[in-house]
């Protein structure tokens, strides 16, 4: 099952490491590189009360998403994963890349608090499903061991 080879190997690359950007970068890329299908898999990190973009693999995006804008920031307000079937129809979608028709969004944590998220874009509609979801979240714990 690709989760378990990605969430091995994001283990592997970062554990003991003590630096979180170089953790980013490398999660950022095992993910472009296992799932298929992807246009944008990155990183938005907590900054100054924002979110800021961090490591990420594909088009230059934008910069700072306000918490509570698009996706990204929803799932920040919300405390939640947020799973897109269709970008179009997400009030406040923010499109950083117009190829893109479905979103995953998966909030990060450390020491209990709001950290960053983790998003991925995909030119297909209904491209990330529930086992995407599960997967993706089991990644997200281990990659906050080492943040
Ligand atoms: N679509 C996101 C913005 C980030 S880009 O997709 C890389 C959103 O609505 O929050």
């Amino acid at each position: 099952m690709v989760y378990e080879e990605l969430i091995a190997q994001v283990k592997a690359l970062t554990e003991g490491i003590p630096y979180p950007i170089a953790n980013l970068a490398n999660t950022s890329a095992a993910i472009w590189q296992a799932l298929d299908r992807l246009n944008w898999a990155g990183f938005y990190l907590m900054q100054d009360g924002a979110l800021v973009l961090g490591p990420f693999q594909g088009k230059p995006a934008c910069i700072r998403i306000p918490v509570g804008k698009g996706v990204c920031g929803t799932a920040v307000r919300e405390n939640r994963t947020i799973r897109v079937e269709d970008v179009h129809q997400f009030p406040g979608h923010i499109a950083c890349d117009c190829a893109s028709n479905s979103e995953i969004v998966i909030p990060i944590y450390k020491n209990g608090e709001i950290y960053g998220v983790l998003d991925l874009d995909s030119p297909y509609f209904s491209r990330f499903t529930e086992e995407d979801q599960a997967g993706l979240e089991a990644l997200i714990r281990v990659l906050e061991e080492a943040l």
